[in-house]
């Protein structure tokens, strides 16, 4: 069900859920201020209690009363990346943030969306939690449509059109003083030199398990078994490529769009690996003939998530 700015911030204001339009992917929302309402979306995506979500605010201001000391680099990161698809994770002040929000960790998660919906509706309600709009271990949702094939037609969602990124921000993590990428996103690592005058290392999975809970989890998987090939001339049945590259031997293709176009590549993802689902496609193969670097590498980390079988 389609509503507008004003019914959104009237559910939200009433302990409701609403979904939410990022330039990411869609968020499925619930004010910081009602504790139940964040349990509620726990158990609406069936998401494990021990995955925190991401608190976005409109301003840094606002993250700047919930954090504990600030780091030297906070004000270049926050210059350079926000409003936008970048989230950082700082040490809180516990007291202000309700537990189940920050999974009990002592640390939360901050993110400013730059998508003009969120951010006017940001201005209404105050700080939000807002993780993907998909059920726990599905693809990210980037219309409204993947909204209510996972819950349902009557779901409220504010309409922001497709989502322009795609995928999910960039996480860094400050690690006694060194920002470090738990989680790829839509800001590549090398994006990053220049803010903090080094290259983060990219820390998905430490020695001592995650610095993110959410990299314990299978996630953006299909229902079809994905086959992930670097020899893209010989994919062969289903295949998931590229919209200039020729595919002798594929029954069917589906189009991620041109091979030197990661951001479009990026935006077209989450709605194909949907597509098999809708099309009840049982495997695919998908052509990973392609860069590792910049948005390429997320669009990779992704792609052999959802490969990955389940868990
Ligand atoms: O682009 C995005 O970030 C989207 C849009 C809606 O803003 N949101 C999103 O939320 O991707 P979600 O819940 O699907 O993913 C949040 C990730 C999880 O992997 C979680 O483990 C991690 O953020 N996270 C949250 N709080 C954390 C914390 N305190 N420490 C480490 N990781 C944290
Ligand atoms: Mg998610």
């Amino acid at each position: 069900m389609r509503i507008t700015l004003a019914k959104a911030n009237q559910l939200l204001s009433n302990g409701e859920i609403v979904a939410v339009p990022t330039e990411t992917v869609y968020g499925l929302a619930a004010s910081l201020k009602f504790p139940s309402a964040i349990n509620q979306i726990f158990k609406l995506k069936g998401r494990p209690s021990n995955n925190p979500l991401i608190v976005h605010v409109s301003h840094t201001e606002q993250i700047l009363k919930y954090v504990k000391s600030v780091p030297r680099t906070f004000d270049n990161l926050s210059k350079a990346f926000w409003p936008g698809p970048l989230t950082l994770v700082l040490p809180v002040d516990v007291s202000l943030i309700p537990s189940n929000a920050r999974a009990d960790l002592s640390t939360a998660a901050f993110r400013i969306p730059s998508h003009p919906v969120a951010r006017a509706l940001l201005e209404e309600t105050g700080p939000l939690v807002m993780p993907s709009a998909n059920l726990s271990g599905r693809p990210s949702a980037t219309k409204p449509d993947h909204i209510e094939t996972d819950f349902g037609a009557d779901f409220p969602i504010l309409d922001g059109g497709s989502c322009g990124y795609g995928l999910e921000s960039t996480i860094l993590y400050l690690d006694e003083d060194q920002w470090k990428i738990v989680r790829c996103g839509s800001i590549p690592s090398e994006a990053f030199v220049n803010a903090l005058g080094y290259h983060p290392e990219i820390d998905m999975a430490s020695k001592n398990g995650p610095l993110c809970p959410g990299q314990l989890y299978r996630h953006y998987a299909p229902n079809a078994k994905l086959y992930l090939r670097t020899d893209s001339k010989n994919c062969k049945g289903v295949v998931i490529g590229f919209s200039d590259r020729n595919y002798s031997y594929a029954a069917r293709v589906f189009s991620l769009g041109p091979s030197n176009q990661p951001d479009v590549v990026a935006e077209h993802l989450y709605a194909i690996l949907r597509q098999l689902d809708e099309e009840r496609i049982v495997e695919a193969e998908v052509d990973m003939d392609f860069p590792q670097h910049g948005l390429w590498r997320t669009i990779a980390e992704r792609l052999q998530r959802a490969a990955k079988p389940p868990f």
